[in-house]
C-alpha cells in the first residue's frame, strides 16, 4: 500500500467489526465526531487511520471506500490490562478527579507500554517520509516519544480528549515521568482548556526536567512552549466541537420533526420533557440529575403528571468493576423514582440502556424541553453542543455542569455545580419554568457559539498550529 502523508492514530478505528450469525465478518462505519472532522482531511491526502477494532485478535485491514485502515491487534489479556486496566481503571479515574480510586498495577503498566509500542510501530509503517501523524487521547500517551525514536522525520501532534488533571493528582501516578516524557515526543500537545495546558507545562518542568540527572534531555517550560534539548514542543488549548452545521440541518428535516412529535405523544404529551444522553459512565453525574429530580418531586416543586424524563445511556466498558457498580446504582435510582411517582401507564423516567441510532437521537434532542448535562468532570461534553445545534427553533433549555469543558463556552446555559444538589435542583426548576423569551435569548446566544466553532474549525486550528497543510479540504479562511 502507498504510505500515507496524514496518519491518525487512535485507540478506536472509525469502523466497528461485526460478526454475523453465520460467522461472516462485516465492517460497519462508526462515524463519531472525530471521524467526521478528519475524514475530509484524510481524503484530500493519502490518509491512513491506525487503531484497534474493538474485538480481540483481529488483524485484517478493512478498506473503507478509499480510507486506509491499519488494525492493531490486541489479545484478550491485552484488552484486560491495557484497555480495561491501565486506560480505564487507572488513567480514566485519575484524570477525572479520582471519582473512583485509580488502581495502580505494574502488570497493567507493562502492557500499556507494550501496546503503545505496537501502535507506534504501526504508525511508523503507515507513514510516508515527513508525514504528519496525529495521535489521540489518554490510551496512547507514550506513542509520541516512541514514534519519534523510530521516525525522527515525522511531524507529530497529540490531542488529549479528556481533562488533564491537577498536578497534585497526577503526581500519584508511579509512571508520571514516563507519561510526561512520552507526550513530549510530540511537536504539539493539545488540551481542551488552558487549565489543562497549564497543568501539563508545570509538570513538564518539574518531572521531565528532573529526569536530566538520569540521562534524559533537559526541559525548560515557558508559557505554551517546552524546550526539550534542541526541540521545541508547543502546548495549547483547542476546545473540540461537533459538526454543528450537519446537526442543525438534520434537526430541521420533516422526518425528524415528525418523529419528535411522535415521541412527545408516546410519552403522553407531558408539559415538559427532560432528557439525559450519556455513555453510562460515573463521570457523567447521571445519579446527580436523578437525585435532583427525585427531590423536586418529593417537595412538590415538580408535578409528576407534568414531567417525563428520558435517560439514554449507551453501554460502556461493561467489564470494568466501577462501571458495573454504577449501573446498578443508577438503575436502582430509576426504579425508586418510578416506583414512588410513576403510574402503570406512565413511568416518570424512561431509561434506555442501548445505543440509539443517530437520527433517532436528533429527534430526542428536538423533543426535549430541558437537556440535563450534569457531569462531575468532563473534558468537553459534546452532548451539550449537539443539543444546542439541534435547536434551530430556539426552543429548549440547557442545564450544564460547571465542571465540563463546554461550560467555558456555553455561558448562557443554566450552569450548576453538580456537587451542590440544591443548586442543581434550582437550575432544573429555572429551566423547566423559563420564560419563553428568556429561553430564546439564551438559546440564540448558545447557538451563535456552537455554530461558529465547529469540529472542522477545531481540526484545522490544531493542524494549522502543527504546521500541517489542511487547505486542500477546507479552502481559505
Ligand atoms: C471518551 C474518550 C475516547 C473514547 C470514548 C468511548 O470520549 O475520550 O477516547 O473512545 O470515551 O470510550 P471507549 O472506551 O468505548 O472507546
Amino acid at each position: 500500500r502507498q504510505r500515507a502523508d496524514f496518519v491518525v492514530v487512535a485507540n478506536r478505528l472509525p469502523v466497528d467489526k461485526e460478526t454475523l450469525p453465520d460467522g461472516t465478518i462485516r465492517w460497519k462505519r462508526s462515524p463519531g465526531g472525530l471521524v467526521t472532522a478528519l475524514e475530509p482531511i484524510l481524503r484530500s491526502h493519502t490518509g491512513a487511520w491506525v487503531g484497534w477494532s474493538g474485538v480481540p485478535d483481529s488483524a485484517e485491514d478493512p478498506e473503507i471506500d478509499g480510507l486506509q485502515i491499519h488494525a492493531v491487534p490486541l489479545s484478550t489479556s491485552e484488552i484486560a490490562e491495557y484497555y480495561e486496566g491501565f486506560s480505564n481503571a487507572t488513567l480514566w479515574p485519575l484524570y477525572h478527579d479520582v471519582l473512583v480510586k485509580p488502581e495502580y498495577h505494574r502488570e497493567w503498566w507493562d502492557t500499556y507500554v507494550e501496546v503503545n509500542r505496537r501502535f507506534a510501530e504501526a504508525a511508523s509503517e503507515a507513514a510516508a517520509e515527513n508525514a504528519v501523524v496525529w495521535v489521540q487521547d489518554y490510551q496512547l500517551q507514550l506513542v509520541p516519544k516512541m514514534l519519534r525514536m523510530l521516525r525522527p522525520d515525522l511531524r507529530i501532534g497529540f490531542f488529549l480528549h479528556i481533562p488533564f488533571p491537577p498536578v497534585e493528582l497526577f503526581m500519584q501516578l508511579p509512571w508520571r515521568t514516563e507519561i510526561v516524557e512520552g507526550l513530549l515526543g510530540a511537536d504539539l500537545i493539545g488540551f481542551h482548556l488552558p487549565g489543562g495546558a497549564q497543568n501539563f507545562l508545570y509538570l513538564a518542568r518539574r518531572l521531565a526536567g528532573q529526569a536530566t540527572s538520569k540521562g534524559s534531555v533537559g526541559v525548560r517550560a515557558k508559557f505554551g512552549v517546552v524546550q526539550v534539548g534542541f526541540r521545541t514542543v508547543r502546548v495549547g488549548a483547542f476546545p473540540i466541537s461537533i459538526d454543528s452545521g450537519d446537526m442543525d440541518g438534520k434537526s430541521k428535516s420533516r422526518t425528524v420533526r415528525g418523529r419528535a412529535e411522535e415521541l412527545r405523544a408516546e410519552l403522553g404529551n407531558p408539559r415538559k420533557i427532560l432528557l439525559g444522553v450519556d455513555r453510562l459512565d460515573y463521570t457523567k453525574g447521571i445519579d446527580v440529575r436523578l437525585r435532583a429530580l427525585s427531590e423536586l418531586l418529593a417537595e412538590n416543586r415538580v408535578d409528576p403528571d407534568e414531567v417525563a424524563m428520558i435517560q439514554l445511556a449507551t453501554p460502556s466498558r461493561e467489564r470494568v468493576d466501577s462501571y458495573v457498580q454504577m449501573r446498578a446504582d443508577i438503575e436502582q435510582l430509576v426504579g425508586n423514582i418510578n416506583g414512588r411517582y410513576g403510574s402503570v401507564s406512565r413511568p416518570i423516567v424512561q431509561y434506555i440502556h442501548r445505543p440509539v441510532p443517530r437520527d433517532e437521537l436528533i429527534s430526542f434532542y428536538v423533543a426535549a424541553d430541558v437537556m440535563l448535562v450534569t457531569p462531575l468532570r468532563d473534558g468537553m461534553n459534546l452532548v451539550a453542543k449537539e443539543y444546542v445545534a439541534c435547536r434551530s427553533d430556539l426552543g429548549g433549555a440547557l442545564v450544564l455542569s460547571e465542571f465540563t469543558g463546554a461550560a467555558a463556552e456555553l455561558r448562557s446555559a443554566y450552569i450548576a455545580n453538580p456537587y451542590d444538589l440544591e443548586g442543581v435542583k434550582d437550575a432544573i426548576l429555572s429551566a423547566v419554568e423559563q420564560d419563553p423569551d428568556e429561553g430564546r435569548r439564551r438559546m440564540r446566544s448558545l447557538r451563535r457559539q456552537v455554530l461558529a466553532h465547529d469540529v472542522s474549525r477545531w481540526a484545522k486550528s490544531f493542524l494549522g498550529a502543527l504546521g500541517a497543510d489542511t487547505e486542500v479540504s477546507y479552502g481559505p479562511n
